[in-house]
Parts: C-alpha cells; structure tokens; sequence
C-alpha cells in the first residue's frame, strides 16, 4: 500500500474551496481534511503550501494519431498523454473514427490498439462515418463496453460527413440505448462549394481556409442537428462551437426545453483571425475547422461560458508539424490539414486568461475542465477531488509566470499556435491515479501503457 499526503494545499471544487490536506492510498483519495498528518501517516508528503490543488484536467477532444487528409496527427497517444500530463490533463477522450463500410467493433480494436502505449487514462467516442442497419445494431453492444458517446461529422463531404438520414437514424438509436451523440456542426455542402469556389479564382493561401468557413455554414448546421434533436428527444452536445451565430440558435433552442450541451475549445476564446494574416505560411498553423473566428465571437464565447450556456472547454488537439504536413498544401489551403495541438496547454491557459483576468471564477474553471466532462461522458472515477475518486490531482502555483513555445513544449510537433503567449500560473506537480507523474514540472518515471481505458457509464438524461 502507498500513502501519499498533499498538505496545506488550497483546494478547489466546482463549487466551493477550503486549505486543507489530501491523503491519497494507492490509487484513490482516501481522506480530505484539515491536519490529516495528525491521524494518519504517509510514505510521502507534498507540501502544497500556496499552490491550487484541483481536479486532473479532462479534455474530452483530441486526436492522437488520428490518420486524416493524407497524413497521420503528430502526437500518438504516448507523447499525446504525456504532453497532457505536463499541462494538469491526467485523461482524454479521444474519437475512434469509423472507416466507411467497416464495423464499428474494427474500429475500435483499431482504437485500443493505438491507445495501449497511452501514460494518461483515456476513453473513446466512436465516430459514425457509415450508419446503416448493421452499425444501428453495434450500437447497444458499444454503449455495454463503456462506449456511451457517439460522433458524428456534418462535414468534410466524401470523407467522414453523413447525411440528415443517417443522423436521425443515429440520434434515434443511441438515444433509445442511453447514449449521446456529439457532432462537429458545418453545412459541409457550403463549406466544400466555398473551397471551390477560392480555388477557381486562385486565391489559395491558408485565410482561404478561415473564409471558406463561414459562421453561417457553424450555425445552420448547429441548428439543424438541434432540430433533429428535438424531433428524436435526443441530448445533443456540440464540438468546438466556434462562433457567435451557433451559439445564438443554443440559446433559442433552450427555450424550447431542450437539452444542448456545449463545447468550446481554448482557441476559440483566446486567438482571432488576424492570424490567418501572419507572413511565411505561418497562417496555415491555425487551419483547423471551424476556423479561428473574430473577436466578436470570443467575446460572445466567454460570455456564455460565464452565464453557463458553455458545458465544456477542450482542444481539439489534432497537431500537424508546420514542415512535412501543413506544407502539404503550401500552393492550395484546401490540402492544409486540419488541426493544431492544444492538450498540453489547455489548463494553464484558461487559468492564466480566464481565471487570473477575472472572466471566469476558478469553481467555474474546475467545473469546465474537470466535472463537466466527467459528469456529462459518465466518468464516474473522475471530475472532482472526493474520497473514493480516483487521485487525479494537479498541484499549481498560480503566480509563477512562464511562456509558451514549440521549443519548450511537450507536443510532438514543429510549431505553436500559442507561440510566445506569457502565462500567470504553471502546474508543478500532477497526480494519476495515486501516481506522481509529474513533479516540480519534470516528468515523473512514467511507464508506457500505464494509462488505462475508462469504462464509461451511460448519458444521465437527468444531468
Ligand atoms: O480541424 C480540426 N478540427 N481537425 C480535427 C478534426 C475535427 O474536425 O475535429
Ligand atoms: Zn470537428
Ligand atoms: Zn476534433
């Protein structure tokens, strides 16, 4: 048995905080209280005097290793989960992608064969690419193993988009059996006439991209997929909601009683087009979709998020090195891959601009990175610090400054999208499941494959 004491740290909740200690016995919090030293003893103790001690970060969106637009994401779910480690993320959940005419049982063996190197603890949603009578029958055997989340893509036309028949198929099934299904909202018919339309005049660079985007293409199809929703009494939760116009249709759709729920992504808060603008091809490290809005919707974006219409904040993590990826379509930003890296920064950067500059509350941050996601994808392990939860715990120190930069950063990729931002408060030390893996910023004898898949329970339609 192995006892860990976190003492006089400052503890945060999604609802209230308190100095206190945490005694952690192998891998679960086994006490919380003030003096815990007093009653029990400890193998270790980690003097978290001055530091926050909150929740291991969840973040319920990457790619690791994800094979897309002719390439394959730079981080697999080694370097994936241990770039999220040094960043306060002790879990993912990751999209097991359906290749269309396979099962989905083949996609995800595929899933848990990528994943077994993994150090941080990971679950999938699976990605319909091909719903039809075969895959509708999958679905309750799925939802059995602790697959409980179902994706779908309005986009990327000939790829991984399906059709509205399809998705009423889905929502219909996946809401009879217990689970969510969760879907990337873009009119992809829009979208791809738009592309063509900037290649016919030759205007090729990588803010083609961001243009042929538009909020309206977000929008309509938030709006669409809300309304099939509805028609299935389906949840619906919304991936990397981008822009103003999309989250206009939630809030009027919550009127009707409906239950949305909604994710954003640190990009969408912190960065604005102008990037697009940057010399070099530099402006193809922010091609991702939806594309990096204005700052009309940034502000709308944290807006929600304090008045609570925003569930979740994620990344998106899908990185592609600048050299040998991106430059794939150095001549045409339709070749650009989609995606950037995010995982490893996630925490640090919402602490720094969202709770240090008083947008959001630091309960709410805990909230949004931690318990939401756990709550919402059945991680009952996970998402808060209370006795019997696993022990993901991050320890910060939230006045160290730092600054951002690939040269530094624990991504497996060339460039940052966050390159030179200068943060206020640095996780020091993070715990997995009672395991010290990160320790005064250094990572901590992690062995690979010490990551565990996470069961998860079905949607909780009361939550
Ligand atoms: O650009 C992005 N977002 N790449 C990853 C795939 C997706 O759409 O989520
Ligand atoms: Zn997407
Ligand atoms: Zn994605």
């Amino acid at each position: 048995m192995s006892k860990i004491l976190i003492k006089n740290g400052h503890i945060w909740s999604a609802c209230d905080d308190f100095v206190g200690d945490i005694l952690v016995v192998d891998d679960k919090i086994a006490a919380i209280g003030k003096n815990l030293s007093e009653n029990y003893s400890a193998d270790e103790v980690i003097d978290a005097d001055g530091l926050y001690v909150f929740p291991g970060g969840i973040d319920a969106h990457t790619h690791m290793e994800l094979g897309f637009m002719g390439t394959q994401s730079a981080d697999d779910f080694e370097t994936g989960t241990l770039a999220g480690f040094h960043g306060g993320t002790t879990s993912i959940i990751d999209f097991a992608i359906q290749t269309q005419g396979d099962s989905l049982a083949a996609c995800l063996n595929t899933w848990h064969e990528k994943a077994a190197k993994a150090v941080g603890d990971y679950a999938f949603h699976c990605a319909v690419t091909d719903y039809n009578e075969k895959t509708a029958k999958e679905i309750p055997e799925l939802i059995k193993n602790g697959i409980t989340s179902f994706k779908t893509f309005m986009a990327y036309k000939g790829a991984l988009m399906i059709d509205d028949r399809m998705m009423m198929g889905l929502l219909k099934t996946v809401r009879q059996h217990g689970g969510l299904v969760s879907v990337h909202a873009e009119n992809g018919d829009i979208v791809d006439a738009m592309v063509e339309e900037y290649k016919k005049a030759g205007t090729l660079s990588p803010k083609y991209h961001a243009l042929a985007h538009p909020p309206e293409a977000e929008a309509e199809a938030a709006g669409r997929i809300m309304d099939l929703a509805h028609y299935n009494d389906a949840p619906i939760y919304l991936v990397h909601t981008s822009c103003k116009e999309a989250l206009a249709k939630v809030q009027q759709n919550f009127l009707r009683e409906q239950r949305i729920l909604v994710e954003t992504c640190s990009q969408y808060l912190l960065l604005d087009d102008s990037c697009y603008e940057e010399p070099d091809f530099q402006g193809a490290k922010y091609v991702m979709s939806p594309p990096i809005r204005k700052k009309k919707d940034q502000k709308a974006l944290w807006h929600a998020l304090q008045c609570g219409h925003i569930d979740t904040i994620a990344t998106d993590h899908c990185p592609f090195n600048l050299c040998g990826q991106k430059d794939m379509g150095k001549d045409d930003f339709s070749r650009i891959p989609n995606g950037a890296a995010g995982v490893g920064h996630r925490l640090e950067l919402i602490f720094s601009e969202g709770v240090k500059k008083e947008r959001i509350t630091m309960n709410r941050f805990v909230e949004v990175m931690s318990t939401n996601p756990a709550n919402i994808f059945g991680m009952d392990k996970k998402g808060s610090l209370a006795i019997g939860k696993d022990a993901d715990i991050v320890l910060l120190d939230p006045n160290e400054k730092h600054t951002i930069s690939a040269k530094t950063h624990h991504h497996n990729v060339d460039s940052s999208i966050y390159e030179g931002w200068e943060l206020t408060g640095r996780v020091k030390t993070v715990l997995s499941r009672g395991r010290v893996v990160v320790r005064d910023n250094k990572a901590d004898q992690i062995k690979k494959g010490s990551g565990l898949f996470q069961k998860r329970k079905a949607f909780n339609f009361s939550y």
